[in-house]
């Protein structure tokens, strides 16, 4: 992913918004935070993203149609944007960030119920629209094991979710870092494609490769 140059046509004065954003992300930490050269791209287009900035979208290659899968190592930063990003109140930054591993431990706790929680339109009595959710370490939680079924409870999740997306365009944001030949090898090719049509890969370790060239 390369940053847009300077002539193209954007919604937003960025030259103001970033540093704007790098001082509101550092007050949410509480220590300076700072944006490495090769992050800047990724920075960039989640925020333009966030902002629902079109004309950056096309430039950069991203879908404001799909989510947001954004992969890279432990300790990144990758949970503390999605913070951030709703801390900033940016337009798009409406969505509730949960763990995978919580929704894990709810699903042992409560059973199949967590399963509608995370991907149904229907609340008791009343029709209520499904929310956006930022699952947050997709990987980390294992399989588990509930009245003696297997059940891959994140996998469930956004299959559903998965149909929410193409019926009612339904946004589902990922934090991870697995591969996508991991997220293949424990949630499944199925999910692997649908996975490709419902999120941009946004990959802080992209850039190891770019690098190299
Ligand atoms: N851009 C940044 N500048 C400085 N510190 C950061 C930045 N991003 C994250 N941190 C800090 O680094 C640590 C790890 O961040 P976190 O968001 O939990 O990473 P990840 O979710 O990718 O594992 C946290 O203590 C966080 O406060
Ligand atoms: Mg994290």
């Amino acid at each position: 992913m390369k940053l847009p140059t300077k002539e193209i046509q954007m919604r937003y004065d960025y030259s103001k918004i970033m540093p704007w954003f790098r001082r509101k992300a550092s007050r949410f930490l509480g220590k300076e935070y700072y944006i490495t050269e090769e992050e800047k791209s990724i920075l960039f287009a989640t925020i333009a993203y966030m902002l629902n900035d079109d004309l950056v979208a096309k430039e950069m290659n991203f879908d404001l149609n799909k989510g947001i899968l954004l992969s890279g190592p432990i300790g990144c930063g990758k949970t503390s944007l999605f913070k951030i990003l709703r801390y900033c109140k940016f337009p798009r930054a409406k969505y509730n960030i949960v763990s995978t591993r919580s929704v894990v431990t709810e699903f042992i706790r409560d059973g199949y119920p967590v399963l509608e929680k995370y991907t149904n339109a229907v609340a008791i009595g009343e029709l209520v629209s499904p929310k956006t959710y930022c699952f947050d370490d997709l990987g980390v939680e294992a399989a588990s094991k509930f009245y003696g079924n297997d059940c891959n409870v994140m996998a469930e999740i956004l299959l559903t979710r998965y149909d929410l997306f193409v019926e009612k365009k339904l946004l589902t944001h990922v934090t991870t870092n697995l591969t996508a030949s991991e997220i293949e090898h424990q949630y499944g090719n199925r999910l692997r494609s649908r996975m490709r049509e419902m999120f941009n890969v946004f990959g802080f370790d992209n850039f190891v490769e770019d690098k190299r060239k």
